[in-house]
């Protein structure tokens, strides 16, 4: 067992002063019952919590990091911009630049608004496609994460209604009675919402490769065939690429999949680790956006100078100097997919580009009920053993473990070498 003595002492503190000793309930380990690692630094492929133990990270802070920790180029980017003023509160030429690059490498982002967070940027988007379409509701799927906004934080409510309800206490019923609800992959269920919400429906957002609830795969041209009713009813289509964005391939999952929403949200990658967000979409929808027309959105550090330096960086990095990046880690998460499955039953992994999860369940999970039969049980005792080996997983079923061009060969075989021997052991009692 690793000695985990400091990390302890200092969640005990934390617990005094921040809600579940955290800033995101997701970092208390409390899904997988472990105690969270304090970090004290991070380099590579690698983080070391404050007690010295050195672990290989796919967290890779839930997405930003495709490069790994620390890239010399991003820090030096964001070391560079702080000399010239941490924020302005007034126009910079380096917004404008990360811009057209988003805007060229995500051609549905004709136009777009920098935010400070992914959160913000769904919330804006659907704001602006409300505004655009004058209609008030719209349907999200059922296990999609697009942050802690409240109208977007309902799932499936009792038996076969459409609405949902709110999963968050402090959320009136009148914040959540637009949102309908849908079954990822059930193309069928939405024909029906769409059909009984006849001119009603402003937009469709989803994650059109869901990895908030593991990582699900659409199956039988189900975007494709979303794009389609969106068409046919007048409805926008919102692709959330938060995670995706510049991780299922250089134009996310619009150019993995070949369908152009008509707007998109992005974050996490296009700020190389530090605060971003962005919202963007059709030109005459975004031209409604305040101060040209009547959708208000703003935000003090929107298009902060540092943040947007960081992302600039990543950006030309992935766009200039990495031709083979998103082959080279593709190759590694599937080695990685390839080497357990060779070994072990009984699971079963998704894995698409550098994303990956394993599911501790027979049959590829397709949405979010399926996730929810995987066996939590076997997950945590999978987790905490590779965890003592110096392997960090995300700590929950419902994440997808990020692959880095920064993880070696030999970073993948010894995980995959740990995993295995953790699944055989799974049997063993706690
Ligand atoms: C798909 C998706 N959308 C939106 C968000 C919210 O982004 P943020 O945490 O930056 O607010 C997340 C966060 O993980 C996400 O995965």
């Amino acid at each position: 067992m690793k000695n985990i003595k400091n990390s302890k002492k200092v969640f005990k503190q934390a617990l005094k002063y921040m809600p579940g000793g955290v800033n995101s309930p997701v970092r208390s380990f409390s899904a997988v019952k472990e105690d969270p690692r304090f970090i004290k630094r991070s380099f590579g492929a690698y983080i070391e919590d404050i007690d010295n133990n050195i672990y290989i990270d796919y967290i890779s802070s839930f997405g930003p990091l495709i490069f790994g920790h620390g890239k010399k180029e991003v820090i030096n980017a964001a070391k560079k911009a702080l000399d010239f003023g941490t924020t302005y509160g007034a126009c910079h030429m380096k917004e404008v630049k990360l811009a057209k690059i988003i805007s060229k490498l995500m051609p549905s982002m004709e136009m777009l608004r920098l935010t400070s967070s992914g959160t913000e940027a769904t919330m804006s988007a659907i704001r602006a496609a409300r505004g655009f379409t004058g209609k008030d509701k719209i349907i999200k799927f059922e296990g999609c994460y697009h942050g802690h906004i409240d109208h977007l934080l309902v799932s499936a409510g009792s038996g076969a209604s459409t609405f949902g309800e709110a999963f968050s206490k402090g959320i009136p019923n009148d914040f959540i009675k637009n949102t309908l609800i849908a079954n990822f992959n059930d193309l069928s269920q939405v024909k029906k919402i769409v059909d009984n919400n006849k001119d009603e429906i402003a937009a469709i957002i989803m994650e059109p490769i869901p990895a908030n609830m593991g990582l699900v795969l659409p199956k039988n041209n189900f975007v494709q065939e979303i794009r389609k009713i969106c068409d046919e009813n007048q409805i926008v289509l919102i692709f959330d690429e938060v995670i995706t964005g510049f991780r299922a391939s250089l134009g996310g999952a619009e150019q993995y999949l070949k369908v152009k929403p008509d707007m998109s949200c992005i974050g996490k990658i296009i700020g190389g680790g530090f605060p971003i967000g962005a919202f963007g979409g059709k030109k005459e929808i975004m031209q409604n956006i305040s101060p040209i027309g009547g959708v208000y959105h703003a935000g003090t550090l929107s298009g902060n100078p540092v943040a947007v330096s960081a992302g600039l960086a990543t950006l030309n990095l992935l766009l200039h100097e990495n031709r083979f990046l998103y082959e080279d880690i593709e190759l590694k998460a599937s080695k990685l997919k390839e080497n357990i499955l060779s070994e072990v039953k009984g699971i079963c992994i998704n894995q698409l580009g550098s994303m990956l999860t394993i599911f501790f369940t027979d049959n590829s999970p397709k949405n979010f009920d399926d996730v929810k039969k995987c066996n939590f049980k076997k997950f945590g005792k999978f987790f905490r053993f590779i965890l003592n080996k110096g392997i960090m997983f995300p700590p929950s079923q419902f994440e997808t473990i990020f692959v880095s061009s920064a993880h070696t060969e030999e970073d993948i075989i010894k995980t995959s070498e740990i995993c295995i021997n953790a699944l055989k052991n799974l049997e063993i009692p706690n």
